[in-house]
């Protein structure tokens, strides 16, 4: 695997590449891998000739109260973890490779109305800088297909529209949410949870398939729905910024016409932030 710190450098090895006829696929995270970004990485391999992962903490999409810098770190652990995976460049830059002169100066791209609602409400500037990040990296890593996790359900549903709009030659694909054994999705940020918190966590996602049983056998009253999951997560005294049942095509609000849904939560334990979501057909 090689590993390149500078735009120059992932430009001219795509370039190479791209001469010879291999086809790109494009992992971007911010590193601290677990075994849902492995799974994206073996997606891509599935699909591509060349496999790219860029690690890049991107401070654009960290608002100022939050983890920016506690962010975990890790980057030998992840290298490693991509060597074996077999990944043909790691694209790992440092904050002013990217960011040249100021970041709160930087153009930057937004989807309207979509990156201020459900996570947007809470996290104002987050997904301004999830959109420009990626970007950037389509047009540094000038990839055939990039893959994104349905984890981070918004950020995929945004993400798929700025490639639309802006028309990128880039071919969006989600995989699914790899959970651990007790239905926790995967998540760096999962490491921040003490031991207790950590046995109350997988509450966020029973409580979306309590949600997926109710909806498949005939609730419709969505208010009520979202209601009594919020009440029983407050129960459990967590600070829940949001249950929304939402419509898969649009992410508005649903309606009891609606079959094609996803139910998308965000909680807080703590300090600590965790987001989850699923897709339920009727
Ligand atoms: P990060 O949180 O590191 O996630 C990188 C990719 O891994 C995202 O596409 C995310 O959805 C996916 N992912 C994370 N946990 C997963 C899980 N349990 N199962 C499946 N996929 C999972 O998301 C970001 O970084 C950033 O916002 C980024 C897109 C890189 C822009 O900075």
């Amino acid at each position: 695997m090689q590993t390149v710190k500078t735009r120059q450098q992932a430009l001219a090895t795509v370039r190479r590449w791209r001469q010879e006829g291999d086809s790109i696929a494009f992992v971007p995270t911010m590193g601290n891998l677990h075994e849902g970004h492995l799974t994206l990485v073996d997606y891509a391999k599935q699909h591509a000739d060349r496999v790219v992962v860029s690690v890049f903490i991107n401070p654009m999409q960290f608002g100022e109260s939050e983890d920016l810098d506690a962010y975990p770190r890790s980057m030998n652990q992840d290298s490693a973890k991509l060597a074996e995976k077999s990944v043909d460049l790691l694209f790992a830059p440092a904050v002013d490779e990217i960011y040249p002169s100021q970041v709160s100066n930087a153009t930057w791209v937004e989807v309207p109305e979509l990156s201020s609602i459900l996570c947007g409400e809470f996290r104002p500037v987050h997904f301004v800088g999830v959109t420009t990040i990626v970007a950037k990296l389509f047009n540094i890593v000038q990839p055939d297909i990039a893959v994104f996790g349905q984890k981070d359900y918004q950020q995929l549903f945004l993400i798929r529209k700025m490639t639309s709009d802006l028309d990128f030659p880039v071919k969006i694909l989600g995989v699914e949410t790899v959970r651990e054994p007790d239905g926790l999705a995967m998540s760096s940020r999962n490491s921040y949870l003490n031991d207790e918190q950590r046995k109350l966590a997988p509450i966020l996602y029973e409580t979306l398939m309590d949600i997926e049983t109710m909806l498949k056998a005939g609730d419709r009253d969505i208010l009520e729905l979202e209601e009594s999951a919020q009440k029983k997560l407050e129960n459990a005294e967590l600070g829940v910024d949001y249950v929304s049942i939402r419509r898969v095509i649009d992410l508005q609000p649903a309606t009891d016409q609606d079959r094609e849904l996803v139910v998308l939560a965000a909680i807080r334990l703590g300090k600590v932030r965790l987001i989850d979501n699923i897709t339920v057909n009727i």
